[in-house]
């Protein structure tokens, strides 16, 4: 049976054609109206007057005081991200409060910005626009005033195989490279034989000129070997897990890179330590970066990456990953986040799934409702 007027609060627009779902099916939608993200307090407030479900995004802190102000109340936080670091999971569990996220619709539109901003940092496609803007394109020269490094056949690390790390694998394919995958825990040893498959392919149909490599190595290794490393885990803090992720890039990282490697990042700004990053950098440790995210987003006006000295090797992105029309508003929950965000929401508000958040494919703390 349909349920009458729940109602919604979204912290920030996610597109009218998504939020029209429910606005037809009878919810009682509000959209908050600015640009910036609500206050927590905000948040809260709409909570204790009753607020059955928050849309979020990775901008809202939703954590114990959010939780206990929706207690009673709130049913669901449906957050329109793959990543939800943002959300305090094991609040959520105490409160047996659901919380969902949005993967699999972003996985394409991230490995590819990923794959684009490794393009345009070894090929220095931003000086090379701004010196044909600011008219100091003198002549052709072979060699003057730069050269770029060609990425054809050279060594990418992904650094997380997971979806997205797997999909930006799948696209270095194409650029015949060899690759390095490192995960901490499993291994898809399928994904491995069907990617060796397809540079086999390759090279017997005469695509590629050599036939290229992949495999599963340790973090040092990856390190070590690799031209390009792109980081694809998620944001995990010491107080959550032995295995964190927070500052995995480190001093000690960038001195085990080759001094000519370029590091890349579409998974969470605090997987770097901006400081250790900027000093490798300054020093030729590494011989570049491209960042889409940051340790305080948006970036702050006074952070070390902003130096000048730094602005031949450094590319910085306003975390633009998942940034494409159809990714981020499509109604339809197989193409958009906004759309997967709100079928979510339909799931648990209208009990499919037999009202199981366990059985619900967007839920992630599944293991609240076991
Ligand atoms: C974006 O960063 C996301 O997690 O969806």
């Amino acid at each position: 049976m349909e349920p009458q007027k729940t109602t919604v609060f979204v912290t920030a627009d996610i597109g009218q054609a998504a939020l029209d779902r429910l606005r037809t099916r009878g919810y009682e939608v509000e959209v908050f109206p600015e640009i910036e993200p609500p206050t927590k307090e905000f948040i809260i407030g709409k909570l204790r007057d009753g607020t059955q479900v928050l849309i979020t995004t990775i901008r809202d802190r939703i954590d114990d005081q959010v939780f206990a102000a929706g207690k009673g109340s709130l049913k669901l936080v449906a957050q329109c991200a793959v990543g939800f670091d943002n959300i305090d999971r094991a609040a959520a569990n105490r409160y047996r409060i659901p919380f969902t996220n949005t993967p699999d619709v972003l996985t394409e539109a991230t490995a590819e910005f990923a794959v684009f901003m490794l393009g345009a940092l070894s090929r220095k496609l931003y000086q090379s626009e701004k010196l044909v803007e600011s008219g100091e394109w003198g002549t052709w020269h072979p060699y003057i005033p730069f050269l770029g490094d060609e990425v054809t056949g050279k060594t990418a690390a992904v650094i997380g195989a997971g979806r997205i790390g797997k999909a930006f694998a799948k696209k270095c394919i194409g650029f015949d490279m060899d690759i390095l995958l490192h995960n901490r825990s499993s291994h898809d040893q399928r994904f491995l034989e069907s990617a060796r498959r397809e540079m086999a392919l390759r090279h017997e149909s005469g695509f590629s000129r050599a036939r290229r490599s992949i495999e599963y190595v340790p973090f040092d290794a990856a390190l070590e070997r690799a031209d390009y490393v792109s980081i694809h885990v998620p944001l995990i803090m010491p107080s959550q897990s032995e295995n964190s992720t927070h500052h995995l890039m480190d001093r000690a990282a960038f001195q085990k890179m080759k001094p000519t490697a370029y590091l890349i990042n579409t998974s969470r700004g605090p997987v770097v330590d901006e400081q250790a990053l900027y000093e490798a950098l300054l020093a030729g440790t590494i011989a570049g970066a491209a960042l889409d995210v940051y340790e305080k987003e948006p970036l702050p006006s006074d952070s070390p990456l902003l130096a000048p000295a730094l602005r031949d090797r450094l590319r910085l992105f306003h975390h633009l990953g998942s940034g494409t029309v159809e990714t981020r508003l499509s109604p339809d929950p197989d193409i958009g986040m906004a759309g997967r965000c709100v079928q979510a929401v339909i799931d648990m508000i209208e009990g499919e799934f037999g009202a199981n958040p366990a059985k619900m494919p967007f839920v992630v703390n599944k293991e609240a409702f076991q």
